[in-house]
């Protein structure tokens, strides 16, 4: 009966005396027939749910719906349905037959995964067999994780970590820190499992997650790994390095570690604590030294340890500044010392309350005690101090004011006397200022023709009113009692007349010498005419040719004023000479203009 070229009956061979006994009598030729097949819907069954079991493909008009499980035997039948009637045997079964054929399977349970199959008697008297498969899933418990190192050490082990779910279809999927692993280290299993992390670093703590899925239903795990690392380098905290006698030392010191480090201190390699924290009150200088914290970690046996180098120190005292000469003179050699008992200082040296830099002429010794200035100079007067001091704390010494002792030198006669001679109008006043520098300030005595005149005690020299017999040769001379130096300037003075002769030798003299003074004065007041608006320039000449001459020869120099050229002026052009002139230290004479 059966048509080698028809899948639907050869099918149904194995069955054909079954169904012989259940009253078949043909199998036709169904060419649509192949399409009808029995779809689950929802496609899936899940625990304690319903599912439909659709018969799609089926376009004819059914007489019988009979449905089998596993097989199309008789022993497999669930129900038959007659269609007329709409009456399913057996009615009291849990599974309904639905008008269009359909299989209603309430409150699934996972026994109910399987093979269904639905026979069809059409109204043709064609047999249709269909089967479709039903697969039942429970709810997913949580996974269990189990991982193959539960304390891993850091660099050194692999761990493997799996995931265990029960339930068939399962799919696994790994999340390390909510995000799919990935790099060189992670290793998943082909079938998504098991995770394999080599090389384990701190940071691979996690957390690791294990999602499930079948079907119907999700779970998921987490893992922490807890790996062993450490103990790193300590740090110890706080980091000073400096405390004054007295003070409380307290350090802490910590280290990355897993399982947490134990700590010891050691001083100068002996122990002074087993904790973290070490703590030394009221310290002497005698705790100077080493201190190491060691971190050891019980579960890798490793250790590390971090040094610390304290230094105590007392708070510096003010030292005592000292001179080894009380009168100090210019071209003395002079050492300052910084007394203080104190070790372990720096010693710095101030002047004028700013840090000394130091001159050609000035040496510091080795250990910067002492100060040594060679050769000392006016301009050396200041306030000297020096100020010691150590990492905690600094001290300077009272100032000590150096006073320089020097001169007199750099004499100098306002007015300025040409050719060692100032000439002055009979009746006129004469005012000659004598100039040093000295310190302390010199004395002057006045000589007039080798005489000294007692009533002149300062460095002026007045004549209200001169007369003839005022001329003649003054003498200044100014004397340091400190330095015990002194230094003279001669001065001769002409007086002249009213008409500007001078009458040195008497009245006698005078009207001879008196027509030639007249024509003098004559070319004197051309002179003065035509060279006032030169003046600066002459006596600027004139300091040029005095220019090469030192300060120390003055005496000399004064000689030799009176050969120089450009020396004739008179003397009121010279008393000219601004107070800046008088006062320049550095005197105008410059060089001689070739
Ligand atoms: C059969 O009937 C049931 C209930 O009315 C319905 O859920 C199902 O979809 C129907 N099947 C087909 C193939 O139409
Ligand atoms: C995961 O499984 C646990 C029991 O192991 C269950 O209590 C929980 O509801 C499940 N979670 C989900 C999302 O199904
Ligand atoms: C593990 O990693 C560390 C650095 O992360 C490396 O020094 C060490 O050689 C590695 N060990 C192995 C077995 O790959
Ligand atoms: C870790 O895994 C790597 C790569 O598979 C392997 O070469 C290495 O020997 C493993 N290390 C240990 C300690 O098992
Ligand atoms: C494993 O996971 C990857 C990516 O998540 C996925 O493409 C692959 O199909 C999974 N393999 C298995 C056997 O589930
Ligand atoms: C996961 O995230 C935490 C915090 O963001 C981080 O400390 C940890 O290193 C991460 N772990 C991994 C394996 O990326
Ligand atoms: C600190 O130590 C010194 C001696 O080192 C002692 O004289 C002093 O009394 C101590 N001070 C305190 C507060 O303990
Ligand atoms: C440090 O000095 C104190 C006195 O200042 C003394 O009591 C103590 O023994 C000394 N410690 C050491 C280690 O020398
Ligand atoms: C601490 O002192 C020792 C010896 O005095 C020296 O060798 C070491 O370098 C010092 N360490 C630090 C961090 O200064
Ligand atoms: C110091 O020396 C200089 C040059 O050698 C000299 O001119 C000066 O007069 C000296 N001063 C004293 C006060 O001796
Ligand atoms: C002061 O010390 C310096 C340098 O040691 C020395 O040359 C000088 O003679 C000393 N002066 C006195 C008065 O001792
Ligand atoms: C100084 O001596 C001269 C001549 O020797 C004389 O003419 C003059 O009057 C004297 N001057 C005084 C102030 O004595």
């Amino acid at each position: 009966m059966e048509s080698p070229s028809e899948p639907q009956c050869r099918a149904l061979s194995p069955w054909w005396g079954l169904l012989i006994t259940a009253s078949i009598l043909s199998c036709w030729i169904q060419p649509t027939s192949a399409q009808v097949t029995v779809v689950p819907n929802p496609p899936y069954g899940e625990v304690n749910h319903n599912v439909t079991l659709d018969i799609q493909g089926f376009s004819g008009q059914a007489l019988f719906y009979i449905w089998y499980r596993k097989a199309v035997v008789e022993t497999n039948k669930i129900a038959r349905y007659t269609v007329e009637t709409g009456v399913q045997e057996p009615a009291d079964i849990r599974e309904k037959v639905l008008p269009n054929g359909s299989l209603l399977i309430p409150h699934l349970t996972l026994n109910d995964s399987d093979s269904y199959h639905v026979l069809i008697v059409d109204s043709q008297g064609n047999i249709i067999v269909a089967q479709g498969h039903l697969t039942v899933y429970g709810p997913l418990s949580k996974p269990f994780i189990s991982s193959t190192n539960m304390a891993p050490v850091e660099n050194m082990d692999n761990v493997s970590l799996t995931c265990q779910a029960e339930g068939q279809d399962v799919t696994y999927q790994w999340f390390i820190n909510q995000s799919s692993p990935a790099g060189d280290r992670t290793v998943l299993s082909p079938d998504n499992r098991t995770l394999t992390i080599i090389n384990v670093t701190r940071e691979d703590q996690g957390p690791y997650k294990c999602e499930i899925r079948n079907p119907v239903s999700f779970n998921e795990s987490e893992f922490t790994l807890n790996i062993i690392y450490g103990p790193d380098t300590p740090r110890i905290f706080p980091t000073t390095l400096n405390y004054p006698v007295g003070a409380t030392i307290e350090l802490n010191c910590s280290a990355e570690s897993n399982p947490p480090a134990q700590f010891t201190w050691l001083n100068n390699g002996i122990q002074m604590a087993s904790s973290s924290k070490l703590s030394i009150a009221n310290v002497s200088l005698n705790h100077t030294g080493i201190y190491t914290c060691k971190a050891s970690n019980s579960v890798t046996g490793l250790s590390s340890s971090k040094d610390i180098n304290i230094t105590v120190s007392e708070r510096t005292t003010k030292p005592n500044l000292t001179a080894n000469r009380t009168n100090v003179i210019e071209n003395d050699t002079l050492a300052f010392t910084c007394g203080t008992k104190q070790a372990g200082v720096d010693i710095l040296w101030l002047i004028n309350n700013k840090s000394l830099n130091l001159s050609e002429r000035m040496k510091l010794s080795m250990n910067n005690r002492t100060l040594t200035i060679l050769s000392v100079k006016r301009e050396d007067s200041a306030s000297y101090q020096c100020e010691i001091r150590n990492p905690i704390s600094s001290s300077r010494s009272d100032p000590f004011a150096l006073i320089v002792n020097y001169g007199p030198d750099y004499i100098k006669v306002v007015p300025n006397p040409k050719k060692g001679e100032i000439e002055v109008k009979f009746k006129d006043s004469l005012i000659l200022a004598c100039h040093v520098e000295s310190y302390p300030p010199a004395q002057y005595i006045w000589q007039v023709n080798g005489t000294v005149n007692s009533n002149m005690t300062t460095n002026i020299y007045f004549i209200q009113n001169v007369i003839w017999k005022d001329s003649g040769k003054y003498t200044c001379l100014a004397k340091n009692t400190v330095t015990n130096l002194s230094v003279s300037r001669d001065i001769t003075i002409k007086v002249l007349g009213s008409n500007g002769s001078s009458l040195s030798g008497g009245v006698i003299t005078g009207i001879v010498i008196g027509v030639l003074a007249g024509i003098i004065l004559i070319g004197t007041l051309i002179y003065i005419q035509f060279f006032r608006k030169t003046k600066r320039v002459s006596k600027h000449q004139l300091s040029e040719n005095h220019s090469a001459r030192k300060h120390g020869e003055d005496n000399t120099l004064y000689e030799n004023i009176g050969q120089l050229p450009g020396s004739a002026l008179p003397a009121q052009q010279v008393l000219d000479i601004s107070r800046e002139d008088i006062y320049d230290k550095t005197l105008p004479w410059k060089k001689p203009e070739a």
